[in-house]
């Protein structure tokens, strides 16, 4: 069966486990060099309506291993800049027969309306202040690997909570398998439904970070504030930046984490951003990794339980029985 990957909030906990085994075990054969499964037959959109390094690299590395084909679009160079809707590119697209589509866009709930008028997976890319799903899932593999579990770990995600769609994802996927989450960052950064968050809210650094397991900074989203959200950013980087000083409010053995791209000198100092604590490299790194897990699992690759299904393409049929043909071989 076919599926879609928009929003960690709506998997189970089976899923999300899924998900992340799915990942390890790709990285292991990357590694290994073993065995891939062969998605050969698949083509997939990549649809990038907002700025994207780690994200869309990582995509298209990870349907390179897997050995699908990509077609790359953006909205500039598209007949979006003519006018044309979402609604009538992803209609155009569906036609042009392509099997997949990963989408980022600016607003909250654009892969949502794509999945309506695609006939084939759709995986989120990251959509507005909404979610990041597979951010999240390369950090949960990122923190397995240096804690061994998520279950009761503490951990503090400080910054730009407001705007952040990375927050939303690790926020629901963390507390989900077990960790403790703490929200960090001044209220105009704080989003007012927080409430609605699986976590608690903490306006001081110090009590937010106390005992932490986990510091993951989040970027400050200039771009996405209307308005003077924060006073100065010296003044907020003095009350909430994450460097060599901060840190000692948490755990000695604390990771550092940031989803990027990094503010340098803002969020955080290059202490923290490249010390002993930081584990940014791995995330970027496992990202390939869940990404590789995300699109043979969306095309039906994995345990069959819970499904969110998908339409199907006649060329997505074809292409299921070579992701089981995979499966067999692996
Ligand atoms: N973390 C993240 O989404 O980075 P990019 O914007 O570079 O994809």
């Amino acid at each position: 069966m076919q599926r879609n990957l928009l929003a960690i909030r709506h998997l189970e906990r089976e899923q999300i486990e899924e998900l992340i085994d799915l990942g390890q075990e790709m990285k292991k054969r990357v590694l290994e060099g073993k065995a891939l499964p062969d998605m050969s037959g698949l083509v997939m959109g990549m649809l990038f309506f907002e700025n994207s390094t780690r994200t869309r690299v990582s995509f298209e590395q990870a349907a390179h291993y897997l050995r699908m084909k990509s077609a790359n679009f953006g909205q500039a160079g598209s007949s979006m800049s003519k006018g044309e809707t979402l609604k009538d590119t992803i209609l155009t697209l569906r036609y042009e027969r392509l099997n997949g589509l990963v989408i980022r866009h600016r607003a909250s709930g654009a892969p949502q309306l794509a999945t309506k008028y695609f006939g084939g997976p759709v995986l989120n890319a990251g959509d507005g202040q909404h979610e990041h799903p597979t951010q999240a899932l390369g950090d949960a593999v990122t923190i397995l690997e240096r804690k061994g579990q998520i279950k009761g770990l503490r951990i503090a995600i400080v910054g730009d909570v407001l705007h952040s769609r990375v927050a939303r994802s690790n926020a629901w996927l963390l507390s989900k398998l077990g960790a403790k989450v703490n929200f960090v960052g001044p209220r105009t950064l704080m989003p007012s439904h927080s409430g609605m968050l699986p976590g608690d809210v903490f306006f001081e650094l110090q009590e937010g970070i106390e005992d932490a397991d986990v510091v993951m900074c989040l970027r400050l989203q200039k771009e996405r504030m209307n308005g003077s959200l924060v006073s100065s950013i010296g003044e907020y980087a003095k009350m909430y930046q994450v460097n060599r000083e901060t840190l000692k409010w948490a755990n000695p053995d604390c990771l550092v984490m940031h989803p990027g791209p990094l503010n340098r000198g803002i969020e955080l100092d290059d202490h923290a951003a490249d010390g002993e604590h930081s584990v940014i490299n791995s995330q970027v790194e496992n990202g390939v990794f869940v990404r590789m897990a995300a699109l043979y699992w969306c095309f039906g690759g994995g345990r069959k339980k819970n499904a969110e299904p998908a339409p199907e393409t006649p060329k997505a049929s074809k292409a299921k029985s070579k992701t089981k043909t995979a499966r067999a071989k692996a």
